[in-house]
């Protein structure tokens, strides 16, 4: 593998890039070589912003092409099936953005295509795993201080979404960090899940069911409540509070400095969103990644941070949580045991 670490940007939105932009400026021992997007205008303007960067039209021949050694995909979730078995194809490390695919089926295609490989290539971009506080939050769970995590609650607020954003994309793309931080933390599959939609904000577009609130259960039968409400008007709120046997903790007050600002007034800022929030966190993902990359000729594991399993498992709970807001019933998980998949 070169020294520099050649990568293909594959989708240039708003996470692609940003990431183009993190890994030319930010991150060391990686450059990108190759931008595409389903819009080569737009593909231009952004490589045009990267010395040495060209542009490939097809996302599967930027995928093969000889001169990328690792691929970014940020592309929308239902064309990541494709490029993901591409690079699995090609035995390309790839850091894909969530979700994995957008349904289990494929999910665990994926899955299994990957563990057919002997090799770990997929990394799956659940930053928050990288952020600073999350970072502190499990240390202190694994450290044993506060005794067994029992109950965790967390809360998840945007300002707005795109106008596509109907009640199921509550689930899959913003709930779905949830389901990967229970998961991190607890360190066990989550079985069952609920989702109540109560009352819905007034200023929602119509139809849109905000907030929503999931209440899910893992093996061992802890608790976990969220709510994602994404149509607050407010700014960008990610909280978690977990409840301990010896005690409680909590991140994600974000307010920064804490200041009066008018007779009577004191408060802080709060980031307007999931860029600024966790811009840390992607630039330690990425940085993580990268080295791992480079160290992966060497142990077959190109991954450092969640991977294809991880995407599965958080598709299996978001499907099960979008049958449960039809419902309002709790559904169980329905998910194939890690063990009979050799490698994952
Ligand atoms: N980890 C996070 O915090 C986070 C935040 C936002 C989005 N995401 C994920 O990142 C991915 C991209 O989201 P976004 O908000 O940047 O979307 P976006 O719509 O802003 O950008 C997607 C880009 O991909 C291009 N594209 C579409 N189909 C393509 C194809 N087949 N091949 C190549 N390019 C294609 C589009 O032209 C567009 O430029 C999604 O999977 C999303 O869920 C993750």
């Amino acid at each position: 593998m070169n020294s520099e670490l050649r990568i293909a940007v594959l989708g240039v939105g708003r996470m692609g890039a940003d990431h183009v932009q993190r890994i030319t400026r930010t991150i060391s021992g990686a450059r990108v070589a190759v931008v595409n997007d389903y819009v080569t205008e737009r593909a231009r303007e952004i490589a045009d912003t990267v010395p040495g960067a060209r542009v490939v039209e097809d996302p599967i021949d930027a995928i093969a092409d000889p001169e990328v050694d690792a691929v970014v995909l940020a592309t929308p979730g239902p064309t990541h099936e494709k490029q993901l078995l591409a690079c699995l194809e090609h035995g390309k490390p790839v850091m894909c953005e969530k979700p994995l695919t957008t349904s289990v089926e494929t999910s665990l295609e994926v899955v299994r295509a990957e563990a057919a490989t002997g090799k770990k290539l997929i990394q799956v971009g659940f930053m928050r795993r990288f952020d600073r506080e999350y970072e502190q939050l499990k240390a202190l769970l694994d450290s044993g201080d506060l005794g067994r995590a029992l109950v965790v609650h967390c809360a998840h607020r945007n300002p707005e979404v795109p106008p596509h954003f109907d009640s199921a994309m509550i689930v899959r793309d913003s709930l779905v960090h949830e389901v990967d931080v229970a998961r991190f933390l607890l360190d066990e599959e989550i079985t069952k899940i609920q989702i109540i939609a109560p009352s819905a904000n007034p200023a929602a577009p119509e139809g849109l069911r905000d907030p929503q609130i999931a209440i899910f259960t893992t093996e061992s039968g802890r608790h976990v409540d969220a709510e994602v409400f994404v149509t607050t008007g407010i700014a960008y709120e990610v909280r978690t509070e977990v409840v301990a046997e010896r005690g409680s903790a909590m991140i994600g007050l974000d307010v920064g400095l804490v200041r009066t600002s008018a007779p009577g007034v004191r408060g802080g800022t709060i980031t307007p969103g999931f860029v600024e929030r966790f811009g840390q966190a992607y630039d330690v993902e990425i940085q993580r990644w990268v080295d791992a990359v480079h160290a992966g000729a060497e142990t077959g594991n190109y991954v450092d941070g969640p991977g294809a399993w991880d995407g599965y498992a958080a598709a299996a709970v978001c499907e099960a949580g979008v049958l449960s807001l039809e419902s309002g019933e709790p559904v169980a998980v329905d998910m194939v045991a890690r063990a009979d998949i050799s490698g994952a």
